[in-house]
């Protein structure tokens, strides 16, 4: 099975990226903890990051026709972009969104999500491990 992990803006300078929030894990480790895991699992992943919406969006279309269950980090678009969720609502095959830190733990603008409401299951604050279990969690999961 092909599964894309879709990564939002800014989520390719993690390592230097506030590391009080982020941690010092890099992008690189990022990519390299999910390709060992879909390994792991049998899974065919494809980890891709943008700080373009239209790319983004070009991605998820994609992953709706062809039906590819999605680990979706939408970064900075979570709060705000009704683009990403409407491109979220036409997916058929499971969609994790994941967060490497607890927004329930920081500002105001963060409490809301426009992709929670489309997404199968959401994942927070368990730093880049998010995205492992989110991998582990669509090998159980029924579309
Ligand atoms: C984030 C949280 C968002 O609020 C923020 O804009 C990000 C990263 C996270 O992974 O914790 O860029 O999605």
């Amino acid at each position: 099975m092909k599964v894309l992990v879709l990564n939002g803006p800014n989520l390719g300078r993690l390592g230097t990226r506030e590391p009080d929030v982020y941690g010092h894990t890099t992008y690189a480790d990022l990519v390299a903890l999910c390709e060992g895991t879909g390994h792991e699992l049998g899974l065919e992943v494809d980890v891709r990051q943008t700080d373009f919406e239209g790319e983004m969006l070009t991605w998820l279309h994609e992953a709706a026709d062809h039906q590819y269950p999605v680990v979706l980090n939408p970064a900075a678009w979570t709060h705000y972009s009704i683009a990403v969720r409407d491109a979220c609502s036409q997916l058929t095959a499971p969609l994790i969104e994941v967060h490497i830190s607890n927004v329930h733990k920081r500002e105001d603008f963060r409490q809301h999500s426009y992709i929670s409401a489309v997404a199968t299951g959401t994942i927070l604050g368990l730093g880049i491990h998010g995205y492992s279990l989110a991998l582990r969690a669509l090998t159980t999961t029924t579309p």
